[in-house]
């Protein structure tokens, strides 16, 4: 971040739904949006540029997936990525979205209204789509995060199976999340994907996960998947605000 033009402080307005099954309503994220004017879901890209910068070149494509108001693309913006596309299925994120770039003189940053589950991109033509919080969505109301229902595991896999199509061959997925290892490694490691898979977490108190899967990286012990720094678990409301421990605790409670 330029110290000069420091970032606003991201707002919390009064946005925080009833219930977590709101997150899968369209309408409900339009409502949002259109009085929200940024929010950092997790953490901000200070916490976790180190963990991606390292898959990233000055001049891969990049496709973020469900965007919202986040600073993402500025942020990797400023550090010299300019082949940038977000997408969000929200028309009021994207417009809000593109009008922010522009006025920023960001003008490369393409910014689409489209829709995770159903990607309007050829094959293999990213080098990395990174997404923070927004397969997320997905589980909110999964049910036993053990035993996913059908319709959320159907999901999760059309979009993982979109986002493997749309990597180039060596492409990397970046995913920043909350979810557990024990939760995200059965979606990761169907057989369809020729991803390997690792994870850092990040955070103090309560630990964020940024998975790392490399397409056409696949191993046979995938299965096996390099343990790294797990934390232990724990559901401290206090160290989540409330819409965080909201959209969490659908679905990842032990
Ligand atoms: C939890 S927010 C995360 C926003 C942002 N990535 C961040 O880190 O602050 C989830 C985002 O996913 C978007 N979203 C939900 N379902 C989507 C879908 N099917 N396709 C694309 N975006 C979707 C929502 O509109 C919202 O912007």
């Amino acid at each position: 971040m330029d110290p000069k033009h420091p970032e606003p402080e991201p707002q919390k307005t009064e946005v925080i739904p009833a219930t977590a099954s709101a997150y899968l309503d369209p309408n409900y994220w339009d409502q949002r949006f259109a009085e929200e004017e940024h929010y950092e879901w997790f953490k901000d890209y200070s916490h976790f540029r180190h963990l991606i910068l390292q898959h990233i070149k000055s001049d891969s494509s990049i496709l973020e997936v469900g965007c919202g108001n986040s600073q993402l693309s500025d942020e990797l913006y400023r550090d010299g990525i300019t082949d940038l596309t977000c997408i969000d299925l929200s028309s009021v994120a994207v417009e809000k979205m593109k009008r922010r770039l522009f006025t920023k003189g960001y003008k490369e940053i393409k910014v689409l209204e489209a829709d995770m589950l159903d990607l309007p991109f050829e094959d293999e033509c990213f080098d990395v789509v990174i997404e923070k919080g927004t397969m997320d969505v997905l589980f909110v109301d999964s049910g036993d995060p053990w035993n996913p229902k059908p319709e959320t595991s159907s999901n999760v896999m059309a979009m993982l199976q979109g986002v493997h199509r749309v990597l180039k061959p060596h492409g990397i997925f970046l995913s920043i999340t909350f979810g557990q290892p024990h939760f995200r490694r059965p979606f990761f490691n169907a057989p369809v994907f020729t991803w390997s898979i690792e994870w850092r977490t990040f955070g103090d108190g309560f630990h964020y996960f940024c998975y790392i899967l490399k397409k056409g990286k696949r191993s046979l012990d995938n299965g096996d998947a390099a343990k790294v720094d797990v934390p232990s678990i724990s559901l401290y409301h206090e160290e989540l605000d409330d819409e965080s421990y909201l959209f969490r605790t659908n679905f990842d409670e032990m």
